[in-house]
């Protein structure tokens, strides 16, 4: 798509995404929006609900265990994380508006030129070769780098200064010793987090996926240097593909290859066992949630890219019709990195006693993404997608992660027809469902198809006489008579498939 194109799907999208109920925002709408703060709607809020139980159960059908961390830390724990000193992003100053921007999006925007890995004198080169002008005012840039902290500033009681997490990781780190106790000291061991993170963006752009609050869903591998290669997980997986786009192949120009994590370990395009299941993890997540495979990349950091704490880091990128390859989750090798500098700072002993007796250490590997994007990448895709006539717009979401699984229909408002449906809507007390007596049959199911309801039941005179109900599906508009006795099952198999 053209960036014009683009653009004008952005647009587009955001305005259905507000009008259906996924998403209202920037928020505060009623006083004045301030960019990256979105509501999650009536109808948003269900399917991140239905989005978060499927990252869930990827982890904990995977052996992840889940705990829940406050929001807020105070300063000790950000100056050890290193977020503190090292978690910033590159800014100018127009020098005629004085508006602010960061500097490596201001380039991708204007020129299509990735400068995320760019060190500030390249920033400045290139803003200057390219004449790049204020987007608000058509003034010149100070040329100039300077740094903004993303850590959202608190006060903690009187005046104990304080940070709302940028990430759920490092809360995820510091419960380590009730894990060694808990775990019995044996590596490796798995927690995961899904919660709230905060990060005080400059310019806050594009819609859900750079919010200045949002949800991160990141999960932890604790483990011994020695078990990164000698993982069981990868021995029962090797023959696994996936879609690995190298840093050679990028800077080549040349698409990404398939290969088995076992091909790709030989390779040494990742460099341990541990770390390729972690990425094989990451890519069944984001299929589990419906994203469809040809969507998906694993694109290698460039090694001037990576953040302070990874030795290793490739993203999972999805490609988007609204604005491209987009980055929708890290897997970074943190070593030992983190639990050392929470050792260092709080003076506690942060290691395990390996079965040979050693002290070690742990290692951690970390998926980490936030549901946010995933969200708007369904969304994105199925809009896309979606068949658009006169009479009906249908937005085909995955079913399991549908916002409401099904639509509960009288054909009449008489008859009894009403008093009918509630044998229907019991029956179906598992899943969430919409009922809907007003208006014509037509607009009921154009309205539900709209966002994405995958099933309709419509309640008719014949359920008076033999209590069979259809069952209407959205896509296919297959009718199918089903006793109401059979339908929690029924739609039980159909949400399976
Ligand atoms: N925990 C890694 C990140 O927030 O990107």
């Amino acid at each position: 798509m053209s960036q014009d194109n683009k653009k004008e799907f952005q647009l587009e999208l955001a305005k259905y995404l507000s009008e259906k109920d996924f998403i209202y925002g920037p928020e505060p709408e009623l006083y004045g929006p301030i960019a990256g703060f979105y509501t999650y709607g009536l109808v948003g809020k269900a399917m991140k609900n239905k989005l978060e139980e499927v990252i869930r159960e990827s982890f904990t059908s995977n052996n992840f265990f889940e705990i829940e961390y406050p929001l807020i830390s105070p300063q000790v724990v950000w100056e050890a994380s290193g977020h503190l000193k090292g978690f910033n992003d590159p800014i100018v100053n127009c020098s005629k508006c004085k508006a602010t921007f960061r500097a490596d999006k201001l380039i991708e925007e204007t020129t299509g030129i990735s400068a995320d890995s760019f060190k500030d004198e390249e920033l400045i080169n290139t803003i200057k070769e390219h004449e790049i002008l204020c987007p608000n005012c058509k003034g010149r840039f100070n040329l100039e780098i300077q740094r903004q902290s993303l850590m959202m500033k608190t006060t903690i009681g009187k005046d104990t200064i304080a940070y709302n997490r940028p990430e759920t990781a490092t809360t995820t780190y510091l419960p380590f010793k009730h894990y060694v106790n808990f775990f019995r000291g044996k590596l490796p061991f798995t927690v995961f987090q899904i919660g709230k993170a905060f990060r005080n963006e400059i310019s806050p752009r594009q819609h859900l996926l750079r919010q200045r609050e949002f949800t991160q869903a990141e999960a932890q591998i604790f483990i011994s240097a020695e078990q990164k290669n000698n993982f069981e997980e990868f021995s029962k997986n090797q023959n696994e593909i996936l879609p690995l786009w190298t840093e050679a192949l990028q800077k080549s120009k040349s698409k990404p290859i398939n290969l088995t994590l076992k091909e790709a370990l030989e390779k040494k395009v990742l460099k341990n066992q541990a770390y390729a299941w972690a990425i094989l993890l990451a890519y069944n997540t984001f299929k589990s949630m419906g994203i469809p495979k040809e969507k998906m990349r694993l694109r290698q950091h460039h090694s001037d890219e990576k953040a302070f704490y990874a030795d290793d880091a490739w993203d999972l990128e999805i490609e988007l019709n609204s604005f491209g390859w987009t980055e929708c989750c890290g897997i970074h090798d943190r070593t030992t990195y983190d639990l050392e500098q929470h050792s260092k700072y709080s003076k506690q002993d942060l290691s395990v006693r390996l079965e040979n007796g050693e002290k070690v250490t742990p290692h951690v590997i970390e998926i980490a993404f936030g549901v946010d994007r995933p969200f708007y990448a369904l969304l994105d895709i199925a809009f896309f997608r979606r068949e658009n006539d006169s009479q009906r717009t249908v937005l085909s979401l995955p079913p399991k992660i549908a916002p409401i699984q099904v639509g509960v229909l009288p054909l009449m408002k008489k008859d009894n027809l009403p008093k009918k449906a509630e044998e229907v809507k019991k029956e179906l007390k598992n899943y969430r469902i919409y009922y809907d007596e007003s208006g014509s049959i037509g607009k009921r199911y154009s309205r539900l198809d709209a966002i994405g309801v995958p099933f309709c039941i419509t309640i008719d005179h014949d359920t008076l006489k033999d209590n069979t109900v259809t069952i209407r599906e959205r896509d296919s508009l297959k009718q199918t008579r089903v006793p109401i006795k059979e339908l929690n099952e029924k739609i039980g198999d159909l949400l399976k498939e």
